[in-house]
């Protein structure tokens, strides 16, 4: 009898799984969602774009997933495009995120809806959701790694430090400056950090389009001009990107591993894991890019189906015309010591992938 019942309670079960997946299929049947992507050359994007295609694929939408590889007039034509395909609704990962408000009236205009992707969209009032993760978050995380590995709040060393932060058009940037500097300026103020270059502000040290070559160039001047004489012991970097770009500088200017900085980084990048492995980077930020895909797709749902989605801030994200309201995922640390709980404990990597 007990069997009976539970193969009824399992046939049950699949019944209703079944009718979930199906009834889920069809949400999105007949209708096209365009996803435009800032750029392929980091790897973060790829996944994302695929992550959110194969997840709205999975509900029954149509996808159009284009990316504008950095060039903010593409990116532009690639949404009137899509616009012009009478998309039903957009998902937009902006490349300069204040350069896209006349499409965004366009769209609009459309009636079809808009949703933020990873960085905020400014100057408009054309959104109507954001999927993120926490920004300032991110910075304070990294100011926190730093903090703890060279113990900043006993030791009675001091340390050279140089600052990498992002694209000054994308309004993640700031935040994670901010974020970063909370932790990090009593040290600065008080010595025990030093930055020789004195590029301490964002200004100073904000990359135009998150770009490695110029984090590298920038990190070879860098090394040439002010530590001839003493070795820069941590690169403070908002990207793995830009880790890359510190990397080569450093190899070049002759750093081996028993004077490697500390070097953070943003994304888990595939090559970034294994080089946190390899010791050539010493932690990133973990972004679990499939978590802020399915974050996004819900609210794709919600605005095609008339529901509400989970948003968790109502008051961090004013574009300057509006409060978006925001769902942010949590950032969390990765370095030798949780990468394999994390990252392939959590499937994000193989360890194969993190091994070849
Ligand atoms: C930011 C994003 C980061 C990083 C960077 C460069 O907007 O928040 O995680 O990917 O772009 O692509």
């Amino acid at each position: 009898m007990k069997k009976l019942i539970s193969l009824v309670m399992a046939l049950a079960l699949m019944v209703a799984v079944f009718a979930c997946v199906a009834g889920a299929e069809q949400v999105g049947a007949g209708k096209t969602v365009g996803i435009a992507m800032p750029t392929q050359s980091s790897e973060r994007w790829i996944n994302d774009g695929a992550n959110m295609k194969a997840q709205l694929e999975a509900l029954g939408y149509e996808v159009l997933l284009q990316y504008g590889e950095d060039d903010v007039q593409a990116q532009v034509s690639q949404i009137e495009n899509m616009i012009a395909s009478e998309v039903d609704c957009l998902v937009i990962a902006a490349i300069d995120s204040g350069a896209l408000t006349a499409v965004e009236a366009q769209a609009k205009e459309a009636g079809i809806p808009v949703i933020a992707y990873d960085r905020l969209l400014m100057d408009t009032d054309a959104v109507t959701y954001y999927a993120s993760f926490d920004n300032e978050g991110v910075g304070r995380v990294i100011g926190e790694y730093i903090e703890q590995a060279k113990d900043l709040a006993n030791t009675t060393e001091t340390y050279t430090i140089e600052f990498f932060m992002g694209s000054p058009d994308d309004n993640n940037a700031l935040l994670l400056y901010t974020g970063l500097m909370k932790v990090l300026q009593p040290y600065l103020d008080n010595g025990t950090l030093v930055c020789k270059t004195g590029r301490t502000s964002f200004e100073d040290t904000c990359i135009l389009r998150w770009s490695q070559e110029t984090a590298q160039q920038w990190c070879e001047n860098y090394l040439a001009a002010e530590y001839a004489d003493e070795d820069l012991d941590i690169c403070a970097t908002a990207f793995d990107g830009f880790a890359y770009g510190c990397r080569s500088a450093l190899e070049g200017a002759g750093y081996t591993e028993e004077n490697w900085p500390l070097i953070t980084g943003q994304d888990a990048e595939l090559m970034a894991s294994k080089n946190i492995i390899s010791g050539k980077q010493t932690m990133s930020i973990y972004k679990d890019t499939r978590l802020l895909a399915e974050k996004c797709v819900t609210m794709v749902n919600a605005v095609l189906t008339g529901s509400e989605p989970e948003i968790n801030d109502t008051t961090t994200y004013d574009n300057h015309v509006m409060v978006v309201p925001s769902y942010l995922c949590t950032p969390v640390a990765v370095d030798i010591n949780n990468y394999e709980e994390l990252l392939i404990g959590g499937g994000y990597y193989t360890a194969e992938q993190l091994a070849g």
